[in-house]
Formats: structure tokens, C-alpha cells, sequence
């Protein structure tokens, strides 16, 4: 199975890392608009094929869409990162034009493929990809709420650990939905479980209400420390995406998908639990959503079709 992965910054070769470590992809492409960096990076990722033992081929190209040809999945990470202080909705313009030449050229190529998208705003993006593309919605999948799911367990995991419950990420369930947004998304406290007990009978409110400030504002607590944004756990939640597809898993995994009246919404992209698998989103979860959980998830659909207005143009 070919994968291709488009933009081979921090985020694009760690995906394509980390699908090679994962061994079910037979050809991982890296497309890359400067001359030499995927060619490069395929290269020095290939030097590790002998110790990591895989046996995927990474190829490396610059701007040559003819070699992603027949991808099942094309993620799409182009486009600029957000440099400290700025909001993932900052970058719109300037990504809204990248990620729609990049969808038209790798369509042209693989009329059959998945995307998964990464850039951001990564909801607006995938709806303006959806919108562009004319695309089945099983088939256009942002990648947001995997990711803001992982920092959630890490999280709680700490805040379990200061509280002397010897946690660690793989011991907690949890789940973001909403947006992919500093200020809306919607970590699901209510249902978060330690081993199966939900974190309310070891942690107080108010370290709760800590865990949720700090997962929400994750993506910008990185970009602070790092100058730009992280790529190790973004790269790694969109490798768990081609996965679930690949190996058509049907997993439950929160992702950021065209609602047509699921959670009461329409004509929007959004987080919400879905179904992955071989065809995308085999089928979009309905989770019973009570209290201020039902109304911060109503907020993040406000925010994502304000976010969705700034598109402007780029929609036609
Ligand atoms: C983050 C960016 C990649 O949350 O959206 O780290």
C-alpha cells in the first residue's frame, strides 16, 4: 500500500517516520516544494531501514505529483506553522491557498485516495479540501482530535502522578472533540477513566479543570518552548490515521469530519468520534454530550464556522 505524505517539514517526515517504523505500508512518498529536503530526509530515514527493521520504501521528490500516483491515503501537512503567540486561525490565508493546490494536484494522481489533513487551521482546512474537491465526506479526515486525545492522557496521566497514582498515558482513556483550537476544543473530562474508574474519584475538580486548561492550550505550550509548532505527536496521531485506514481497523478515533446532521449540525468539520477504516469514516459516533460539556462543544461549532467565514474566496 503507497502513502503519500505531502509537505516534509517537522510534522510531514515525522508521519513519514513513523509510518515506516509501523511496517504496513509497502511505499511512503514525501513531496516536498524545496528542492533537495524530502529527497534528503527519505534518504536519511532509509539509513535506519537495517536497525529499525522495515522494509518500506521511502522516496523523496520535490513538487513531482507524478509520483504519488495510486496513493490510498495522501496526508496533507503544507503549508506554515504557527511561530509563538500566534493562533492556529492566524495562518489561514496563507494556507488556505497552499493545502487547495496541493489537494487539486495529488487528486490528479490519485482520484481514489483518502486525505488526511494536518494543516492549519486544520478544521477549516478540511472543510475547504472537502468543498475543493467535491470529495466524499468518508473520504476528506482531519487530524486534531487524536492528537489533542494523546495530550489529554499525557495530562491526566501527570496530574494523577502529583496526586501519588503511579499513571502513565497508557493507562488513561479520554477523548477531545470540538475543534483543533487553543480556545474550543472540548476534552470530554466527564468520561475520562483511569483503568476503567473515571478520574473524578482520584482527582479534585480543580485539578480536572487544570488538566482541561492545559490539553486545550497544548499545540500553543510547544510552539512557546519550541519557536515553532511540535511535529512528534502531531506525526504520530496522523500515522495512527493512515493506520486505522490501512489496516482497516474501524477504530474509534475522534477526527475532524463533514457533519450532515450528526450533533444536530450541517455543512460543517468538526471533531467528533468516528470509525476508521478502509473507506475513511466507515461511521460517525453520536456521544450523549450533557452540561457544560454540550455547551463548549455548541461554542467550538460557533468558532469553526466563524473560522470557515475567513475562508472568503478560497471557497470558490
Ligand atoms: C499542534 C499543531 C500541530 O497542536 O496544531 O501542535
Amino acid at each position: 500500500m503507497k502513502v503519500t505524505v505531502v509537505g516534509a517539514g517537522n510534522v510531514g517526515a515525522t508521519v513519514a517516520n513513523v509510518l515506516a517504523t509501523k511496517k504496513f505500508a509497502s511505499e511512503v512518498v514525501l513531496l516536498d516544494i524545496k528542492e533537495g529536503v524530502s529527497e534528503g530526509k527519505a534518504m536519511d530515514m532509509m539509513q535506519t531501514a537495517h536497525m529499525l527493521n522495515f522494509d518500506t520504501t521511502i522516496t523523496g521528490v520535490t513538487n513531482d505529483y507524478a509520483a504519488t500516483a495510486g496513493s490510498k491515503v495522501i496526508v496533507v501537512t503544507s503549508g506554515i506553522p504557527r511561530k509563538p503567540g500566534m493562533s492556529r486561525e492566524d495562518l489561514i490565508g496563507t494556507n488556505a491557498k497552499i493545502v487547495k493546490s496541493v489537494v487539486d494536484q495529488a487528486l490528479k494522481y490519485s482520484p481514489d485516495a483518502i486525505f488526511v489533513i494536518i494543516s492549519n487551521p486544520m478544521d477549516a482546512m478540511t472543510y475547504l479540501t472537502l468543498k475543493d474537491s467535491k470529495l466524499p465526506r468518508e473520504r476528506v479526515i482531519g487530524q486534531g482530535g487524536m492528537l489533542d486525545s494523546s495530550r489529554f492522557r499525557y495530562y491526566l496521566a501527570e496530574a494523577l502522578k502529583a496526586a501519588g497514582i503511579p499513571a502513565t498515558p497508557t493507562d488513561i482513556d479520554g477523548m477531545v472533540i470540538g475543534g483543533h483550537s487553543d480556545k474550543t476544543m472540548v476534552p470530554l473530562a466527564s468520561y475520562a477513566t483511569f483503568r476503567g474508574i473515571p478520574v473524578s474519584q482520584y482527582l479534585s475538580q480543580e485539578a480536572i479543570d487544570d488538566v482541561v486548561a492545559k490539553t486545550k492550550v497544548g499545540g500553543a505550550t510547544l510552539t512557546k518552548l519550541l519557536g515553532t509548532s511540535a511535529w512528534y505527536a502531531p506525526g504520530a496521531a496522523a500515522a495512527a490515521l493512515v493506520e486505522a485506514i490501512a489496516t482497516d481497523a474501524k477504530k474509534m478515533i475522534p477526527c475532524c469530519v463533514y457533519l450532515d446532521g450528526e450533533y444536530g449540525e450541517k455543512d460543517l468539520c468538526i471533531g467528533v468520534p468516528v470509525l476508521l477504516g478502509a473507506k475513511g469514516v466507515e461511521k460517525i459516533i453520536d456521544v450523549k454530550l450533557e452540561g457544560a460539556e454540550k455547551d463548549k462543544f455548541a461554542e467550538s461549532v460557533a468558532a469553526a464556522r466563524h473560522t470557515n467565514s475567513l475562508l472568503g474566496d478560497a471557497l470558490k
